[in-house]
């Protein structure tokens, strides 16, 4: 097996004479002797070019879904770039209001928004509420109708496009959680409704096909059923959400944001619509900015069977393997460059089989324990999924940039683990 593709490292990776892998001009494995392990190192200079793509291919209709990764430094960032930025809770609209974002560039999503969510929303003047149900319009009217102001609001409507995608992540069929379907005519309903309330203000419309899709076909084929329903409507705005792919493993390839740009600016011109379409990109920004070191702490050959190489990590830092079986490479950061003949599954720390990292990885013959091992594409739904299962604290982030690393997130200690639990044993 040859070395981890470079297409999957951060823009700014490269090697240095000694065969090490430098991030950000910082050396990956003095980051890991400097913070601990298991770390996630994020290329700042990275997650820049990609807004700064995203904004070029997409405009002011770019908005960043916060929950592939958030944090206010990476917030920042993006903002500094000047796109949008979507949220779904409370937690996430509370990083976005302390990282200073605009509310009027904030989209308000989720199938089941609480009152004091929505209170909240529209006490700070949140830019879009994106509807899922008629119930949400009732309450957005009760609300409104308490004294709070009248948003502008999108319907998310589902065209009945299936995806090639994990059915856990495929949002574009009829039977799911998420928004009306047009087949069935509820679509429509529920634009009467609206329509006739005076405290929403309808503007536009939003779906969300599902995530890691390669296939910009299926982005048009979404585009063209969903536009053929809403043009009699008249209204501009459109977002076709997030979910464009991104290459995790040697034999992938991450389409371009001008590729999709260009894919749906077809795709409106073939069906008349006459309005930029808007995206919703999430992991396409921060995937591959992001690596996640860990140390090797046992390799176990079993005869015959397979080798296991154990790390400090796991399901509690990227559940995606065991949820999803996502696939992963893994890599000796000191020996980026060197072939990985050695077949190994990457496992982590936790108490249960199905913990894998990578469950087919290669590494060099020479991989061992102490060693630094390295899984790139981690900064997208890997800390933002994170739990403290087995009471793991979640690994601490740094940013990389010009050779100066900065902690963001630190790793939490064992007491502050404890610090939720009410003790009320004691009398
Ligand atoms: N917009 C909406 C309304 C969404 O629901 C999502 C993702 C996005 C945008 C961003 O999608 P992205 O560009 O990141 O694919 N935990 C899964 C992914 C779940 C995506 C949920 N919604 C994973 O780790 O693969």
């Amino acid at each position: 097996m040859s070395a981890v593709g470079f297409h999957l490292l951060p823009d700014s990776a490269t090697v240095d004479s000694s065969g090490q892998l430098l991030v950000g001009g910082c050396r990956l494995t003095d980051l890991a002797t400097e913070f601990g392990t298991p770390l996630l190192v994020y290329d700042a200079g990275h997650i820049r070019q990609q807004s700064a793509r995203a904004k070029k291919s997409f405009g002011d209709r770019a908005v960043y879904a916060t929950k592939a990764f958030l944090c206010r430094q990476l917030v920042r960032l993006i903002d500094e770039q000047g796109l949008g930025f979507d949220f779904s809770t409370a937690g996430e609209l509370a990083v976005l209001v302390e990282a200073g974002v605009d509310p009027a560039k904030m989209v308000f999503h989720g199938n089941n928004k609480s009152d004091s969510e929505l209170a909240e929303a529209l006490k700070l003047g949140v830019g879009r509420i994106v509807v899922d149900s008629p119930g949400e319009l009732d309450r957005l009217d009760r609300l409104v109708g308490e004294g709070l102001a009248a948003p502008k609001i999108w319907l998310r409507l589902t065209p009945g496009v299936e995806v090639h995608a994990h059915e856990y992540v495929a949002s574009g069929a009829d039977d799911n959680k998420f928004g009306l379907p047009i087949s069935t005519g509820q679509a429509a309903e529920v634009i009467t409704q609206a329509q006739s309330l005076k405290t929403v203000d309808l503007i536009g419309f939003h779906s969300h096909i599902g995530s890691q899709v390669f296939d910009l076909k299926a982005y048009q084929r979404a585009a063209e059923v969903v536009i053929d329903f809403v043009k009699p409507y008249g209204l501009s705005e459109l977002s076709l959400g997030g979910g464009l792919g991104v290459a995790y493993t040697n034999d992938e390839t991450s389409p371009t944001f001008s590729a999709w740009a260009q894919a749906l600016e077809q795709a409106a011109r073939q069906s008349g619509f006459d309005h930029p379409i808007g995206v919703e990109p999430g992991r396409s920004l921060v995937a591959t900015a992001g690596i996640s070191l860990y140390e090797i702490g046992t390799i176990k050959e079993l005869a015959g069977i397979r080798t296991y190489v154990s790390v400090d990590g796991g399901m509690s830092d990227n559940i995606r393997p065991a949820l999803y079986g996502s696939r992963y490479e893994a890599f000796l950061p000191a020996r980026v460059q060197a072939d990985r003949s050695r077949p190994v599954r990457v496992v982590g720390k936790h108490c249960e089989p199905g913990d894998f990292l990578v469950a087919d990885g290669h590494l060099p013959p020479e991989a061992a324990v102490g060693d630094i091992l390295a899984i790139p594409v981690s900064g997208a739904y890997g800390y933002s999924m994170a739990s403290n299962y087995n009471r793991q604290p979640k690994p601490a982030v740094v940013f990389v940039d010009e050779g100066q690393a900065r902690l963001v997130l630190r790793r939490a200690s064992l007491a502050e683990l404890s610090g939720l639990e009410v003790d009320d044993l004691v009398v």
